[in-house]
């Protein structure tokens, strides 16, 4: 290209291929995601979470005694050090926590003598550790900002449901246990999104794992990416009553805001995972409290808008964090703790990436079309 001619820019790498992967396929057209070539619905029906992660991780279904290795792997790392705690006590009073897990996980880094080793086996260590910790920290932050001790984990409890021990103090209900495990399974990974992209960034420099989910985490925490499903929360609580949905959408479309919880990069059709999350709502309503209800009905009527406003005419549809808040609020969850938790199931496939990167690494460095002057005259201070 001569230097005068202007180049193709992608913006937001819009299109932009940056690598061959076989982690997770998402069909924007026909409104599909494959974990490993499987699809999300099979999933989401016969899965869990540990063996999703270990599925991302390691490219296969684990066999039964595989899957209890990983777990115990995953028991054996939950707990965390007395220094994060401290941390998380220091902070989670004052900050967002998405601010307090962006620090703690990045201190976590000095705990770990494996930080530097780069062999795919020291990594996959980090990545089981970091899986198990990051958990244990979103549920210390949670509590902590509830005024409450710190809750230690619980070796003979699965996953989430020793994450839901940790964040309340109590083993939890089949009602609780139930969403978040589906939405632990269906946030775990999603290809080149933003924040899977920034890990990988960080990660292609060789800088360590630790620093490469810093980077993830950060990158979620904005309201275009993983803080619209607390976003699309607070819409609804600002609705307030069904009846006043309609109008709601109206002035903010008229307005030119966007609604959280819709559009897509990828998706021109309906989030397969907004349609199970959907579901599973639709499900509660009978023995639901009456806040659920409520948000349920607003959500139901902003969909419709949307969809026959907005849905084929501009593939604008729900996507993955329209339904969360309602479903988080099922299981009695704090909107503030949404986006961690999405950090924290996010980490599977954050790491999946990482391991599949940096088996062939290159360095991401894309370029920039300079449209500024060149070759000015120094004008000293003085003569300015
Ligand atoms: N409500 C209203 N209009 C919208 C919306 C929305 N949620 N999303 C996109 N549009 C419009 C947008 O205003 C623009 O219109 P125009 O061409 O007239 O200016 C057009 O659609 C294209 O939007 P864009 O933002 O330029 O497209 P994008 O591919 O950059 O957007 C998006 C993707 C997710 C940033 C966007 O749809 C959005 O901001 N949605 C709301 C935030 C949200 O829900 N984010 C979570 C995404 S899913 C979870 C994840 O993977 O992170």
């Amino acid at each position: 290209m001569a230097d005068s001619a202007v180049p193709v820019i992608s913006t937001g790498l819009q299109n932009i291929y940056i690598t061959e992967s076989k982690i997770c396929r998402v069909d924007g057209e026909n409104g599909k995601l494959y974990y490993r070539g499987y699809s999300i619905d099979t999933i989401a029906r016969n899965s869990n979470y540990e063996e999703v992660a270990y599925l991302l991780i390691y490219g296969n279904l684990p066999k039964r005694q595989e899957l209890e290795a990983f777990r115990q792997q995953l028991k054996n790392e939950r707990e965390i050090p007395d220094s994060i705690v401290k941390l998380i006590k220091e902070s989670a009073n004052k900050a967002d926590p998405m601010d307090v897990l962006r620090t703690a996980v990045s201190y976590l880094s000095i705990y770990d003598n494996e930080t530097k080793d780069q062999s795919q086996e020291s990594n996959i260590r980090k990545s089981i550790r970091l899986i198990s910790k990051i958990s244990s920290i979103v549920a210390a932050i949670g509590r902590i900002r509830d005024g409450f001790d710190y809750v230690h984990p619980d070796k003979s409890l699965g996953h989430t449901e020793n994450f839901l021990y940790m964040l309340k103090g109590r083993r939890p209900a089949k009602e609780e246990l139930v969403p978040v495990e589906m939405m632990y399974i269906l946030q775990a990974e999603h290809s080149s999104n933003a924040s899977t992209f920034s890990t990988i960034v960080t990660g292609s420099t060789l800088s360590d794992i630790y620093s490469a989910v810093t980077s993830g985490i950060a990158t979620l925490k904005g309201p275009l990416h993983g803080g619209a499903d607390e976003e699309a929360l607070r819409m609804m609580y600002a609705i307030g009553k069904p009846e006043n949905t309609e109008k709601y959408i109206e002035e903010a479309l008229a307005g030119k805001q966007k609604i959280m919880g819709f559009g897509h990069r990828v998706y021109k059709a309906y989030d397969p995972r907004a349609r199970i999350i959907k579901d599973y709502l639709l499900t509660l309503q009978n023995h639901a409290s009456e806040e659920v209800r409520n948000l349920t009905k607003i959500a139901l009527i902003a969909e419709k808008m949307m969809i026959d406003k907005l849905g084929k005419s501009h593939g604008i549809w729900p996507n993955v964090d329209f339904f969360a808040g309602p479903v988080y609020r099922s299981a009695d969850i704090k909107l503030e703790m949404f986006t961690p938790m999405f950090a924290a199931s996010r980490i599977a496939g954050w790491s999946a990436h990482m391991l599949e990167y940096w088996k062939d690494n290159k360095l991401i460095r894309p370029l920039e079309y300079y449209t500024g002057q060149l070759d000015l005259q120094y004008i000293p201070i003085d003569k300015r």
